[in-house]
């Protein structure tokens, strides 16, 4: 698996992670709102890793802009988990009229420096009334979240905010890569270099990790990496398999699926509301 600038990146999901992942997965599989997992493990880093993040996300993935290119001219889309913003301005908002919300205050404070109509929201719950918006996209955000009842309830909430005859894209991580996952459930590591951990505890954003990396066995939440000069945070990631995006639509009854397909190592679906 590689990241958007073709480093190798490994995921991170010894024995003990294991267990606690699984643990925590079984004892939340009931919860439809955020539990210990997303706050911990998705909300939280993307907070700490936000300038680091942002400046490695700046390139918007052609399928996306295919997306925002098919729309009518004018029409108001939603980018729900838009991080630093990068679909804000990736040209089509020239003809379009975008708005951004994310979790992550600090990669919206990324997005607001850059000229950014955006607010803060967890997308399970969007403080946006119905039929508001004339289409959506989510990229990149419901492989977050870590039981299918949070992740229907996402899409759910995208077909609830546009009008009858929007469109909403969403794309999530393919457990089918060149690379063999052990699982679809595991942490994926955000290396966040010291000169950004520097900067953060300026801020007051992190305290100081003095953890080191633990032996092979051990969990930690976050450790200090010498060699990497970084430290290292996990992200909680859901792996979807084939079918599986597709398979959230079931008992939706406005859902009209329009297209399904893979494209580098995502599934992406494409949902018309039909009334
Ligand atoms: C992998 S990033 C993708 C960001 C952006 N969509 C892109 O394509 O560059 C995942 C994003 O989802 C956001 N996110 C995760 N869970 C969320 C939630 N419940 N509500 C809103 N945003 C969420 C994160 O804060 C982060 O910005």
């Amino acid at each position: 698996m590689s990241d958007s600038k073709g480093k190798q990146i490994d995921f991170l999901l010894s024995g003990k992670e294991d267990k606690f992942l699984m643990d925590q997965i079984q004892e939340y599989k009931t919860s439809e709102l955020p539990s210990q997992i997303e706050k911990q493990f998705v909300y939280d880093v993307y907070n700490k890793i936000a300038p680091h993040f942002s400046e490695t996300r700046y390139k918007p993935w052609p399928q996306v802009v295919k997306f925002l290119d098919s729309l009518e001219d004018a029409s108001l889309v939603a980018d729900v988990g838009c991080g630093n913003g990068k679909y804000l301005r990736c040209g089509s908002e020239e003809r379009l009229i975008m708005i951004g919300t994310d979790i992550a205050e600090n990669l919206l404070k990324i997005c607001k420096s850059k000229n950014g109509e955006v607010f803060t929201a967890d997308s399970l719950k969007l403080p946006v009334k119905e039929n508001s918006v004339d289409h959506a996209i989510s990229i990149a955000v419901l492989h977050h979240f870590s039981n299918d009842l949070q992740r229907k309830r996402a899409i759910k909430e995208l077909l609830r905010i546009v009008r009858p005859g929007g469109k909403v894209l969403v794309t999530v991580w393919a457990y089918e890569q060149d690379k063999k996952f052990p699982k679809q459930d595991l942490f994926v590591p955000w290396n966040l270099q010291d000169n950004f951990h520097k900067k953060n505890l300026d801020e007051g954003i992190e305290e100081d990790i003095k953890i080191q990396k633990p032996d092979k066995d051990d969990m930690v939440e976050k450790y200090h990496d010498e060699d990497k000069h970084a430290v290292v945070y996990k992200r909680y990631y859901h792996l979807f398999v084939d079918g599986e995006l597709k398979k959230l639509l079931t008992d939706i009854p406005n859902a009209e699926l329009i297209d399904y397909f893979y494209n580098k190592d995502n599934w992406c679906i494409i949902i018309k509301k039909t009334h």
